[in-house]
């Protein structure tokens, strides 16, 4: 049994995360802004420790890790999930959406490490997995706000990667294709190889137990997003363009 830490289950992958690993018997604490969902989590797996917070403030994220701490001990893992998508493209630069996509999926994965990083240190071990996407492997339409925050996150947690690795912090970083959430029922076109969260929380459960560094799927979908990440320019742009007309 291990004791979770995930960001932003109260929907989606996180939650389904949260219930799965709740049912194969390990500990769960989690964070999100909606009380009231957070509450139903509670109500159906009493079990799971919820915590109310906005991963955007640093204070208050600080607060709430202690206070997992001292209440169920120290996670063995760190699940940092929480994110926002808003398809925005680059001909509709709205200052106030990039700068909220950059402080939630970004620098709320940096707040929970400015607890974690330290705290694992000094107990000599620990786990932390940076949700990231294959959607920041290179740049896409309508994803000008979204995807760079989760280049940055692949490029953190590479970073991560190498200098953890003497404390012996294992770090991995989870690259999902579509997966059927609140956060892309906004997507107006058809998702290629659509998923639903329970599966994608099974991939990823399956991969936490893995030493892969990254943890993508579904295969078929991220087999193809690696190829694109390899192409020249000319080819990546004329590709993208006839794919997305
Ligand atoms: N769905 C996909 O196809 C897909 C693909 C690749 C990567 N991802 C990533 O997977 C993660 C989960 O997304 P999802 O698809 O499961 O969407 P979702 O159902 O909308 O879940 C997002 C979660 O993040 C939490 N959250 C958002 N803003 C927060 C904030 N400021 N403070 C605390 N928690 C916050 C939400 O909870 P509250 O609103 O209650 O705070 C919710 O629990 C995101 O990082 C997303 O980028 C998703």
């Amino acid at each position: 049994m291990s004791h979770y830490f995930i960001t932003g289950a109260s929907s989606g992958i996180g939650y389904a995360l949260a219930v799965a690993l709740a049912k194969n018997g390990n500990h769960v604490s989690v964070v999100a802004r909606r009380k009231d969902r957070l509450q139903q989590l509670k109500n159906d797996f009493p079990k799971i420790n919820i915590f109310s917070a906005d991963v955007t403030d640093s204070v208050k994220m600080q607060q709430v890790i202690e206070e997992c701490i001292s209440h169920s001990g120290m996670p063995d893992c760190a699940i940092l999930n929480a994110g926002k998508y808003t398809p925005l493209g680059g001909d509709q630069i709205d200052v106030s959406e990039f700068c909220d996509h950059m402080m939630v999926n970004y620098m709320g994965v940096i707040h929970a490490l400015n607890s974690f990083v330290p705290n694992f240190k000094n107990r000599g071990f620990g786990h932390i997995v940076i949700m990231g996407s294959t959607a920041g492997y290179r740049g896409l339409p309508k994803s000008a706000a979204y995807g760079p925050t989760k280049a940055a996150l692949t490029n953190l947690a590479e970073a991560l990667y190498l200098d953890l690795s003497a404390y012996s912090i294992k770090v991995q970083l989870i690259s999902p294709g579509f997966v059927e959430t609140d956060a892309t029922a906004v997507n107006e076109f058809k998702m290629p190889q659509l998923m639903s969260s329970e599966d994608a929380a099974k991939q990823i459960i399956k991969g936490l137990d893995s030493n892969r560094f990254e943890i993508c799927f579904p295969s078929r979908f991220a087999f193809v997003m690696k190829i694109l990440k390899l192409l020249p320019y000319f080819i990546y742009f004329r590709l993208i363009k006839w794919a997305t007309k």
